[in-house]
């Protein structure tokens, strides 16, 4: 059924890799074999767990032809997660803050040095073995973009001068007393008013410590959007995409606090008694990387229909167009499972947004069930 440019993906716990593995490379041939992902299940041991706390999963992920196959981009993980904001109306669009600094302190020693900050008078330093990330010149210019001039100075401290406030008197000592930190400080502060700050930027948080962090790097959405490579370890902090923390439950669903649980838990109710369901995260990676914006994914196995509501999200969220078709049981003389009760219901509602924990946003698209009524064979 696959296209010649088609990919398989199947889940499979340790227990049977390696048979699997090896039934796939024979119909696959293992040239096809595009990657055995490990990914991470659970954060800590299960506490029960006498040997070795099984904590990842895999998934096998096979082309029909290894040459005709395409492997896309996740989406950057700060970006899915929302921290690029625009706090300061950045034409460039939105952006993160990040380190200032790069390694290579030992062999840059010329780009390890103290700078001092408008806002507060202190000396800063590139955190030990780490320097600034650009040379002299650029950092000074980036610092004075803040409407403040700087000069060097020799502190003492067994580095290159320090960039330091003009006219300062005595850098390490400076107290709002000083006049020209005094002028510094009234600069600095109209300068982040206004807003559109410049890409070195001096940390505003007074809650954290403060210390080698309080000098920041804006780096951009645009920059990062094209995505990034893949690996084979998928850590389970990328599962937790989902706001489920608005949703709080007394107790974990049948003894497990799976991401998967949850986000199930979250939009059909509590009670359904189905506990191998996937995170949608997983889904939406290999979603992303392994099936054309309008490409079709066929989940034979489909459960609680996590395959569907990634499909229709990743749809919502990227304007992509992917369809999807879900194969699931449903036994009506044993109340169903799962295939009305459970699949069709959860698709609905992320359709519509009724979720049981309350109204959501609705992801749109659509969905049709059909029902296939299979007679044993007689003789
Ligand atoms: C491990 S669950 C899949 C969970 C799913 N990935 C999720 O996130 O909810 C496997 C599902 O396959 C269904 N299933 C197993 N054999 C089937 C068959 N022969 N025809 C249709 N569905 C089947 C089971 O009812 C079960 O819901």
């Amino acid at each position: 059924m696959l296209k010649p440019g088609g990919i398989l993906a199947i889940c499979i716990d340790h227990r049977e890799l390696f048979r699997l593995g090896q039934m796939l490379d024979e119909m696959f041939k293992p040239q096809n074999r595009l990657a055995v992902i490990n990914w991470q299940k659970i954060m800590s041991p299960k506490s029960h767990d006498t040997g070795v706390s099984t904590a990842t999963e895999y998934v096998l992920v096979y082309a029909k032809d290894e040459e005709q196959a395409k492997t896309g981009r996740l989406a950057h993980s700060e970006a899915a997660s929302g921290s690029y904001q625009n706090r300061d109306d950045d034409p460039l669009g939105p952006w993160s803050p990040s380190d200032s600094t790069l390694m290579g302190g030992p062999t840059h020693p010329a780009q390890v040095y103290g700078i001092q900050n408008p806002f507060t008078g202190k000396i800063h330093y590139p955190q030990e073995g780490r320097c600034w990330r650009n040379e002299r010149p650029k950092m000074k210019a980036a610092v004075e973009e803040w409407g403040v001039k700087y000069e060097d100075r020799d502190l003492d401290d067994g580095l290159h001068p320090a960039l330091v406030i003009k006219g300062v008197k005595d850098p390490l000592a400076a107290d709002a007393k000083d006049p020209a930190l005094k002028s510094a400080v009234s600069k600095a502060t109209k300068r982040r008013k206004a807003g559109n700050w410049p890409r070195y930027f001096w940390r505003d948080d007074q809650r954290r410590q403060p210390g080698h962090g309080e000098l920041r790097y804006k780096t951009y959405f645009f920059e990062v959007q094209e995505g990034v490579v893949p690996t084979t370890f998928w850590a389970s902090d990328d599962f937790e995409l989902l706001r489920i923390d608005t949703v709080s439950w007394p107790h974990p669903v049948s003894g497990t606090t799976d991401v998967g649980v949850k986000e199930l838990n979250a939009v059909v109710g509590r009670g359904h008694r189905f506990d191998t369901v996937k995170p949608m995260a997983l889904f939406q990676n290999i979603i992303t990387l392994w099936s054309p914006p309008g490409g079709l994914v066929l989940d034979p196995f489909a459960g609680s229909g996590t395959t569907g509501q990634a499909v229709l999200a990743l749809n919502a969220a990227t304007g992509s167009e992917r369809r999807f078709v879900l194969v699931e049981q449903g036994r009506p003389s044993r109340g169903d499972p799962y295939a009305s009760s459970l699949t069709a219901n959860r698709l609905r509602r992320v359709v519509t947004g009724e979720w049981a924990s309350g109204e959501v946003e609705p992801l749109g698209g659509g969905f049709s069930v059909v029902t296939a009524v299979l007679t044993p064979r007689r003789g």
